[in-house]
């Protein structure tokens, strides 16, 4: 047991030791060394086309498909249910907020707004015009289901 023990501390100290040694070598996702200090990438454009996008599954929060600079969000106002709420969409347009979001966390329905739903940039965010840090090779259901009915 002691022998292991030993064992394992050696390898842990082997390993964050060699990591210390040489931070030029430690891959990062800002493609520079974390000793240096790198230029900050430009702020990137947001996608602000209004045209709603594809949820991967069903119960994703849909991304926003509009600018959201400087609406406010706090305990005496939130400027998404401007639009977003029951009553504002006949002026607004805009999808309402679904019946998810009267919820309580007991699956009781409130006459407004949960305050479990409230923050709403806490699920929903709006993208940005920018390349993928890394790859992705999520492939929807859809594709799969049809693979298998090809079968
Ligand atoms: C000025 C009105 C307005 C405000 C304020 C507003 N929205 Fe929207 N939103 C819309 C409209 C209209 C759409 C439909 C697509 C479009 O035209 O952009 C939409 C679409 C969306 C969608 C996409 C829904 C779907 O089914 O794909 C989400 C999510 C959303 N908004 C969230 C928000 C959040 C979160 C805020 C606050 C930070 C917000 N919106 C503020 C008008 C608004
Ligand atoms: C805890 C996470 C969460 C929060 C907070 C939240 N939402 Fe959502 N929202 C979701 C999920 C998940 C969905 C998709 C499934 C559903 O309708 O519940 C959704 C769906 C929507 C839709 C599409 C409705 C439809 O029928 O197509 C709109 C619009 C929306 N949310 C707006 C908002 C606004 C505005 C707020 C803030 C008042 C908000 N959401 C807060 C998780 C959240």
């Amino acid at each position: 047991m002691l022998k292991k023990i030993t064992l394992l501390l050696a390898m842990v100290f082997v390993m964050t030791n060699s990591a210390l040694a040489d931070p030029d070598k430690l891959a990062t996702l800002r493609k520079g060394a974390l000793n240096k200090e790198v230029k900050a990438p430009p702020i990137p454009r947001v996608y602000n086309d209004d045209k709603r996008q594809v949820r991967s599954y069903p119960e994703q929060p849909p991304t926003i498909p509009h600018q959201i600079r400087n609406y406010q969000i706090d305990l005496n106002t939130n400027r998404c249910m401007f639009c977003h709420s029951r009553k504002a969409i006949e002026e607004s347009q805009a999808p309402a907020i679904s019946i998810t979001h009267y919820m309580d966390r007991e699956g009781q329905f409130l006459a407004t707004v949960s305050p479990r739903r409230y923050f709403c940039t806490q699920c929903h965010i709006s993208q940005n015009k920018v390349k993928d840090l890394v790859p992705n090779s999520f492939v929807d259901i859809d594709a799969i289901l049809q693979q298998k009915s090809k079968k």
